[in-house]
C-alpha cells in the first residue's frame, strides 16, 4: 500500500526520497510524488506522477526539485482513482502533506472546509488535511507543530501524516493512529518514513513511533508527544536486519509476514463500515437493490471461491436470501439461469482473475446485477462490476492467500449483516452482537498468530506425512478446504479437504496411523457431531490435531493436539480458525524447505482461462 518518507538535512533530499520510495516499492502502489523545500526560491516543489517511480523520475529529470528537506509518497488509490493529481504530497498555501490511512470524516470536513474558503485541488481525504493546518496557522497557531496538533483534533480514521511548510522549512511534523510511522536518527540530519526499509541504507539508528503520538524532526533533533503535547521519551533501536529480512518487516518469508499483517488487515477492513451507533454496517455508500433481490450467485475462483462458500452460509444466515456459489471456471459454460432478480457477487482479490472477469460479462449479458468484492482499486473486474466493495488487505505477496483470505470473510460478514438489516431477518439486538464481535477480531488474531510456537512444534512432527486431511461442518467446511489448499500449495503434501459428515463416504478408507486429520471443531451446535466422526479418525488409529475453542476442556481427550482459538460468534468464528491452518502450512513447508513465496507453477493473478 502507501509508503512514506521524510528528509531534512544537509544533503540533496530527492536522490534520498526517490531511493527511500524504491525500497517500499514491491507493496504496490500507482503513483508517486515529492515535495521538496527550494532554499532559493522559498518555496517548495510538487513534482507528482501517476504511474511508477520512473515516471516520476523522468519528470524530476526535466523540473528538478532542489533543497534539503522534502517528502516523497507511493500512493496506492483508496480515496479518488489513481491520478497526477490525486498523488501526494498535496498542497494547500505553504503546506505539504504525505499521508497512510484513511481519514474517515473527509466528506464532513470537506463541507466545513470549502465553506470556509478552501479550494480543492484532488478527490482525496489526504488534502483536507493540508487545508486543515493551513487554517490552523492562520487562525494563529504559533507555529507548525501546534496547527497539526489543533488539525488532529479534527479528523477520525486512521492514518501517518508528515507534514512540511514552507513558511518553516526547517521542520517536519509527523503523525500516527494506525498506521505504522518510523524516525531515522542521523548526524545532523534525520528521517522519517512508514517502514524502517525505506530508511536502512542511510541510517540504523531508528524510533518507532506508537499509537497517537505526534513528532516534530529538525536537523539537529526529534521531540515526540502524544497529541494534547505532554512529552514522550523514547531510547532508539540499533536495527541489526539485513534490508532484505526488513522488506519483509523481519519475517523469513512475505507469507509469514502476511499472516501476521492480519489483525491489522482485518481492522483497515472494518474502518468506516461498522455503524455501532445504528447496529448497521455502511457498504461505503453502495445501493445494492435489496428489497429486489432474489438470489445471490457468488462466482470466484481458488481461495476467494473459499470465501465465497463462507458468504453463502453467512448471507443465508443472516438475510435469508437464497443463495448459490460457482466456480467462476464452470459458471459460464453451463448456460447459467440468470436474470434481473439476482445479485451476481463476483470475488477476487487481485480483480485480474480472467474466469471471474468473463463470468461476470456473462451474467451481465443476462440481466444480473454484479457486485466486485476485490483488494485492488480501479482493477478490471471492479471495474467490469455495477457495484464494488473493497477489502483493505494491504498488496499480498506470497502467491498463497493468507490476509487477502480473512479480509474477504470480513467483507461477506459486512454484506451479511448490511442485507439482513434490510431484509428484516437480522434482529438490531443480533447485529450488535455481531458487529461487537467482528470490531474484536483484531485482538483475538492477534492472540492466534503471536501462540505459534505450539503449530511450529506439530509441524516439526507431521512435516513428513505423504497426506493430510481436513474436516469441518458448517461454515467450517470450506475452512477445511482451504486449509487443504494451504498446505498443498506451498508444501507439495497432498491434502484433502472434506465436510466432516462425508467423511464415511470415501476419504475413512484413507486412515491410518499415518495419516494426520486436522478437525476443525470450535463450539456451535454442530460440535457433538463434528466430535463423532473425530471419535472415527481415531478408532483407526488416525493423528488428530483438533482446532478448538478456548475453554473446550473434553477435546483433549480424543485428539494428539488441540490448537485453542478464542471465542467469537458461530458466524465469524471461520476467520480465527484459519489461523491456525495457515501457520501450520507454512511452518510444513518451511521445515521442507520448499520456496514458500512462489511456490512451484502457482501465480499470483491468473489472467489466463
Ligand atoms: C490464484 C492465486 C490464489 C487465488 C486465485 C484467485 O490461483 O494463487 O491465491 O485465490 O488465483 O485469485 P483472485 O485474485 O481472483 O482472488
Amino acid at each position: 500500500m502507501c509508503g512514506i518518507i521524510g528528509y531534512i538535512g544537509n544533503r540533496q533530499a530527492t536522490p534520498i526520497l526517490i531511493g527511500g520510495l524504491r525500497k517500499l516499492e514491491y507493496r504496490g502502489y500507482d503513483s508517486a510524488g515529492v515535495s521538496v523545500w527550494n532554499e532559493t526560491e522559498g518555496n517548495s516543489r510538487v513534482v507528482r506522477c501517476r504511474g511508477k517511480l520512473a515516471g516520476l523520475e523522468e519528470k524530476l529529470k526535466a523540473e528538478p526539485a532542489v533543497g534539503t528537506v522534502g517528502i516523497g509518497h507511493t500512493r496506492w488509490a483508496t480515496h479518488g482513482r489513481p491520478s497526477d493529481q490525486n498523488s501526494h504530497p498535496h498542497k494547500a498555501g505553504p503546506i505539504s502533506v504525505i499521508h497512510n490511512g484513511i481519514i474517515e470524516n473527509h466528506l464532513a470536513l470537506r463541507q466545513e472546509l470549502a465553506g470556509a474558503g478552501a479550494k480543492f485541488s484532488s478527490e482525496t481525504d489526504t488534502e483536507i488535511f493540508a487545508h486543515l493546518v493551513e487554517h490552523a496557522l492562520i487562525a494563529g497557531a504559533p507555529d507548525l507543530t501546534t496547527a497539526v496538533r489543533r488539525s488532529l483534533q479534527k479528523v477520525r480514521g486512521s492514518f501517518a501524516f508528515v507534514v512540511m511548510s514552507d513558511k518553516e522549512p526547517g521542520t517536519l511534523v509527523a503523525a500516527k493512529n494506525s498506521s505504522p510511522l518510523v524516525i531515522g536518527l542521523g548526524d545532523g540530519e534525520n528521517y522519517v518514513a512508514s517502514d524502517v526499509t525505506a530508511i536502512l541504507a542511510e541510517t540504523r539508528k531508528v524510533i518507532f513511533i506508537d499509537e497517537g503520538e505526534m513528532v516534530t524532526v529538525t536537523r539537529s533533533g526529534v521531540a515526540i508527544t502524544d497529541f494534547e503535547g505532554n512529552p514522550k521519551t523514547r531510547e532508539p533501536k540499533m536495527i541489526t536486519w539485513s534490508s532484505v529480512q526488513a522488506e519483509k518487516g523481519g519475517f523469513k518469508h512475505y507469507m509469514l509476514k502476511e499472516i501476521h499483517e492480519q489483525p491489522r488487515a482485518v481492522a483497515d477492513t472494518l474502518v468506516g463500515r461498522v455503524d455501532l451507533e445504528n447496529d448497521d454496517v455502511s457498504l461505503d455508500g453502495l445501493e445494492l437493490d435489496v428489497a429486489n433481490i432474489k438470489r445471490i450467485i457468488f462466482i470466484a475462483c481458488g481461495t476467494s471461491y473459499h470465501a465465497s462458500m463462507v458468504g453463502e452460509f453467512l448471507v443465508e444466515a443472516m438475510a435469508r436470501i437464497p443463495v448459490e456459489v460457482d466456480l467462476a471456471s464452470e459458471f459460464r459454460y453451463r448456460d447459467p439461469i440468470l436474470g434481473p432478480g439476482d445479485l451476481v457477487v463476483a470475488v477476487s482479490q487481485s480483480g485480474e482473475t480472467l474466469d471471474t472477469m468473463e463470468a461476470i460479462r456473462e451474467a451481465k449479458k443476462k440481466g444480473a446485477k454484479v457486485l466486485a468484492i476485490s483488494n485492488v482499486l480501479e482493477s478490471s473486474i471492479p471495474r467490469l462490476a455495477d457495484y464494488a466493495f473493497y477489502t483493505h488487505a494491504g498488496p499480498e505477496i506470497g502467491v498463497a492467500s493468507t490476509k487477502a483470505f480473512t479480509t474477504q470473510l470480513v467483507a461477506m460478514a459486512l454484506l451479511a449483516i448490511h442485507l439482513g438489516r434490510r431484509t428484516g431477518k437480522l434482529t438490531k439486538e443480533r447485529a450488535r452482537e455481531l458487529l461487537a464481535d467482528l470490531v474484536a477480531l483484531p485482538s483475538k488474531m492477534r492472540d492466534v498468530v503471536e501462540g505459534s510456537a505450539q503449530i511450529q512444534a506439530i509441524a516439526r512432527r507431521y512435516g513428513a506425512a505423504n497426506g493430510c486431511l481436513f474436516l469441518g461442518r458448517g461454515a467450517q467446511y470450506p475452512i477445511a478446504l482451504e486449509g487443504a489448499l494451504k498446505l498443498k500449495e506451498i508444501s507439495y503434501i497432498h491434502a484433502e479437504g472434506y465436510a466432516a459428515g462425508e467423511m464415511k463416504h470415501g476419504p475413512i478408507a484413507l486412515i491410518d496411523e499415518h495419516l494426520p486429520v486436522v478437525v476443525i471443531a470450535p463450539r456451535g451446535p454442530s460440535y457433538e457431531k463434528t466430535i463423532s466422526n473425530l471419535a472415527e479418525v481415531r478408532a483407526r488409529q488416525g493423528k488428530i490435531i483438533a482446532i478448538a475453542t478456548r475453554g473446550d476442556n473434553d477435546i483433549g481427550g480424543h485428539s494428539d493436539d488441540v490448537i485453542i482459538v478464542p471465542d467469537t460468534a458461530l458466524e465469524l468464528s471461520p476467520i480465527l480458525t484459519v489461523l491456525p491452518l495457515q501457520l501450520l502450512s507454512y511452518y510444513v513447508a518451511d521445515f521442507k524447505g520448499t520456496d514458500i513465496d512462489q511456490p512451484r507453477n502457482l501465480a499470483k493473478s491468473v489472467t489466463v482461462e
